[in-house]
């Protein structure tokens, strides 16, 4: 059975089928990064625009890819929050229209529970589970039980961990996004040369905060000039978008690697330390972690280096970021108990799994 799936939350346009929830027949991403690099971060109106401008040959070639006509599909997923509800919008609306034209039934996915069936899409996962979803706009426990049936343990109160990569790299020059380039260049600093505190919960100690430590790194930057090195790594920036890692360690002086590898460190501890309480507090018979964060090799790293007593699930590489293998494969489910979504049905920016 094979399910379309399109994927427009934030700032990729995607679309992939997959076959049986399993099987990867194709998968186009179509990636706004170029657009949104110089300002920062993600501008919602060009995001819109840029996914208006790329849903019908990503879709059309994830087609292609896949070998496949409409008629082979059994199903039209998408998005439906939660995310910018402009970009949401242009999937969704595409996926209303040809599941309308063509007679396919349509499955509105929660792009979260898509980041969790991007860990487990051809794994032999046990539940009870608990998946750690970490990404630029989330960091979420939840207790995953069978039947793909949610509880929700933890979440940040503040800033999101993949936020907290991104805002650490703005600041120090790094441009956006901040995670992938901490990650480069983390391994060639000391994780132990500033001590950063971890953040202690009142209430739900499950919960996550990382506004302190982003504030720790401010400070940090402040009680020093790194005028001249943050001014060549923007020069760099603007001179190659992608620099290699050579190229950025020239105007990356130790101390500053030392803080990047402080923060990641203090970041993996924070995310890791939770995930396992929280599953040692379930029971849990598999751990999952998936989202962009999970990208993180040093969180990879760590996560393996732990020895839990249960497997640790990460996405492969391509299918931690956004990505429409995982709205297709979480629809899969919902597909087999014929559990469509109606054409009145409205993009939620703030939709949640539980
Ligand atoms: O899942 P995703 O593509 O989009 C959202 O749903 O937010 O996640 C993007 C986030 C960004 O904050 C980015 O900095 C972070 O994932 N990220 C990483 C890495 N690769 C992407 N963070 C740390 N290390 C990485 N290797
Ligand atoms: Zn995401």
């Amino acid at each position: 059975m094979r399910i379309l799936g399109i994927e427009s939350s934030c700032d990729e346009t995607a679309a992939a089928v997959v076959d049986d929830g399993v099987s990867i027949l194709s998968s186009v991403v179509a990636s706004q990064l170029a657009t949104h690099a110089r300002y920062g971060g993600v501008v919602p109106e060009l995001a819109s625009r840029e996914h208006l401008r790329a849903i019908v040959p990503v879709v059309r070639l994830a087609l292609d890819e896949a070998k496949s006509s409409y008629s082979d599909l059994s199903a039209i997923a998408a998005t439906i929050g939660p995310g910018l509800v402009g970009s949401l919008l242009v999937g969704l609306t595409f996926a209303k229209s040809l599941s309308f034209a063509r007679g396919i039934p349509l499955i509105g996915v929660n792009h979260i529970e898509g980041h969790i069936h991007a860990a487990i899409l051809d794994a032999p996962v046990e539940f009870p589970a608990v998946a750690l979803i970490v990404s630029g706009g989330h960091t979420h426990l939840f207790e995953v039980n069978p039947g793909f049936s949610y509880r929700l343990i933890g979440k940040t109160r503040d800033d999101a961990a993949g936020e907290a990569f991104d805002k650490v790299g703005k600041l120090l020059g790094f441009g956006y996004p901040g995670g992938p380039v901490i990650d480069q260049l983390a391994p060639y600093g000391n994780p132990s040369a500033v001590k950063f505190t971890l953040a202690k919960m009142k209430g739900n100690t499950l919960d996550f905060s990382f506004s302190g430590l982003k504030t720790a790194v401010l400070r940090w930057t402040q009680a020093r000039d790194l005028t001249a090195e943050t001014q060549a790594r923007k020069e760099l920036l603007a001179a190659h978008p992608q620099p290699s890692t050579d190229e950025w360690l020239t105007v990356t002086p130790q101390t500053t690697r030392d803080v990047l590898a402080s923060f990641q460190r203090t970041v993996i501890e924070e995310l890791l330390r939770r995930a396992a309480v929280a599953a040692e507090s379930i029971a849990a018979r598999a751990l999952i972690i998936s989202g962009g964060v999970a990208c993180n090799s040093g969180l990879r790293t760590a996560a393996r280096n732990l020895h839990l007593p249960y497997p640790v699930y990460f996405p492969s590489p391509g299918l931690s970021t956004d990505n429409a293998a995982m709205i297709a494969a979480a629809a899969f489910p919902k597909l087999k108990r014929g559990e469509f979504t109606s054409f009145n049905a409205a993009a939620s920016a703030n939709l949640t799994l539980a």
